[in-house]
């Protein structure tokens, strides 16, 4: 079953002497629990694909659709629940809330979306356990390394259980254990009973793309099939 697919996404940027094209037509589609990553080099237009892909951002032209609906046609506070409900993000620069501590950022798509988080206590305890948060909850971002903040981001982006994740260099900032763990995280999702969650990293972690079902390549905003 396909749970996204986006068709010929064009996003251009203009800026006074020239227009940048970051996406140039691209597609792809994301089946069912697969696991999906994105390679290419510095500039190549993976972040802001995966920004148009999520509806943060929209394109030129071009469409997305996700579990049957098309992104670019609803209403701005629909699709803000749409994606609370279903989809998971972790940005290239974690965006954590400043002033929350760890475990409330992690907590936020509950409070947001107004759900019980008592209903959320196992899944809590499986993420902070696989991603080694357990003695930083209570620290604010500021007092966080770099990679902690991104663990926290992944945790925050997993809580809510959604139907597919976004993850802009889940492992960027982390060493070669902590990145295996976070790879290893992921796959075990992706084949956990009854979830099936599907997957898409933008990366430049060959081990992480090792374990994905397909590969991509992004240069200069065309994104090909690697295998
Ligand atoms: N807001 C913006 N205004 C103008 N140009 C932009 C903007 N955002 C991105 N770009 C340009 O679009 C291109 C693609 O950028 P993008 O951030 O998507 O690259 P990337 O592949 O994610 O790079 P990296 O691996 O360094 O994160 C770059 O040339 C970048 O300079
Ligand atoms: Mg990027």
């Amino acid at each position: 079953m396909t749970v996204f697919s986006c068709e010929a996404l064009i996003k251009q940027y203009k800026l006074s002497d020239h227009t940048v094209t970051a996406v140039n037509r691209a597609s792809f589609s994301v089946e069912k629990g697969e696991f999906v990553a994105i390679m290419g080099e510095s500039g190549s237009g993976k972040s802001t694909l995966l920004h148009l892909c999520a509806g943060l951002d929209e394109p030129n032209s071009g469409t997305v659709t996700l579990l049957g609906r098309s992104l670019f046609q609803m209403k701005p506070d629909e699709l803000c629940r749409f994606r609370g409900k279903h989809m998971g993000i972790v940005f290239q620069d974690h965006r954590l809330v400043p002033y929350l501590t760890a475990l409330e950022n992690i907590l936020l798509p509950l409070s947001a979306a107004g759900r019980d988080t008592a209903n959320y206590e196992e899944r809590l305890k499986y993420l902070i356990g696989h991603l080694g948060l357990y003695d930083r909850l209570h620290h604010l971002p500021r007092e966080l390394s770099g990679g902690q903040q991104q663990r926290v981001a992944l945790a925050r982006a997993l809580i809510h259980f959604p139907m597919i994740l976004f993850a802009d260099e889940p492992t960027g900032n982390l060493d070669r254990e902590s990145a295996d763990r976070v790879a290893s995280l992921l796959t075990e999702l992706q084949k956990a009973e009854g979830e099936s969650q599907a997957t898409i990293v933008v990366t430049h972690d060959e081990h992480l793309a090792a374990r994905a079902d397909r590969v991509f390549i992004m240069k200069n905003g065309e994104l090909t099939p690697a295998k």
